[in-house]
């Protein structure tokens, strides 16, 4: 089918009902639904369907750069370019093949991307929904220049959440953490676990492969797992930065908090020939145990 912009777009169903919207328009997933239709990723009802923008919501790639400590635009190129369907993807292991749907896709830079990042490269992206409705994203990305190349990535998650001050995420406790509110210095995290009251953008540096959101609202825990992905950010603009941003709504920073696996501190750096793999796997389930925590 094709998304806002007439640009193609991948529809992934179960035999439950859940749902994944993958656009070729950065490779981003735009949609993720349960079996009983709730959508699970945030997007802005402001948010701008129009390259050369990734719009604000579900999963924008950020590659090869995060954020804008680098020569290149916020967040990299990736997000803003047009991939094509893999007609040669890895195999899907044979366990693995069971009912799941999938899609493969494939970016390349073009002769301009590799004026401005001149490595040439392969990123290939998997985007699978489960039979019992996790999502996983699985990014492979191959050196198939003759020097090495170094880059940074995240998957920027836009989680839906019923109201940010009773959200609490799990997992980052004791962590270092950079600040991008002070020009990324480090701190330690001192609270049990993290809860929102202003505006935060921290990298966590050397996290733990699972993390939880909890939405005590809606009962509902996203957990995240993720692999080849040593950081998280944690990100909500909170009031003042919403109303600075015109693809956002004023009040939306209520209703979303962002939370990527990523590897940023330390770049990925692959010699010739070499691939990096980064897999992501989202989750939701009912939180009774929430109050128990
Ligand atoms: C976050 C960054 O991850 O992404 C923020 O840390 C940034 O600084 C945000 O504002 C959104 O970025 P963009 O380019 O999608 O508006």
């Amino acid at each position: 089918s094709k998304d806002w912009n007439g640009i193609d777009q991948v529809v992934l169903r179960n035999r439950q009902g859940a749902l994944a919207r993958v656009s070729l328009h950065g490779g981003q997933v735009t949609s993720w639904r349960n079996e009983h239709g709730e959508e699970l990723l945030f997007t802005s009802s402001k948010a701008i369907f129009k390259p050369p923008k990734a719009m604000q919501g579900g999963i924008p790639l950020c590659f090869p750069q995060f954020g804008n400590c680098g020569s290149l635009e916020q967040h990299g190129f990736a997000r803003n370019k047009i991939w094509i369907v893999d007609d040669a993807p890895p195999p899907l292991p044979q366990n693995e093949s069971d009912g799941r749907s999938f899609i493969d896709l494939l970016l390349k830079p073009s002769e301009e991307d590799l004026k401005c990042w001149p490595h040439s490269f392969e990123f290939r992206l998997r985007v699978v929904l489960a039979t019992d409705g996790d999502l996983m994203l699985i990014s492979r990305v191959r050196n198939v220049d003759g020097k090495p190349f170094s880059f940074s990535f995240a998957y920027h998650t836009y989680l839906s959440v019923s109201d940010i001050s009773e959200v609490r995420v799990e997992g980052l406790e004791t962590l270092d953490y950079l600040d991008n509110l002070c020009r990324r210095e480090r701190f330690t995290e001192q609270g049990d676990a993290i809860t929102f009251e202003s505006e935060v953008d921290r990298v966590y540096l050397s996290s733990p492969n699972v993390i939880a959101v909890l939405d005590h609202e809606r009962k509902r825990t996203y957990v995240i797992r993720k692999e080849g992905l040593p950081d998280v950010v944690v990100w909500n603009p909170w009031e003042k930065k919403s109303k600075s941003m015109v693809d956002f709504g004023d009040e939306e920073y209520k209703q979303m908090l962002c939370v990527d696996g990523a590897a940023i501190e330390k770049q990925i750096t692959l010699k010739p020939g070499e691939e990096w793999t980064g897999r992501l796997q989202l989750s939701v389930e009912p939180s009774s145990f929430c109050s128990e925590h």
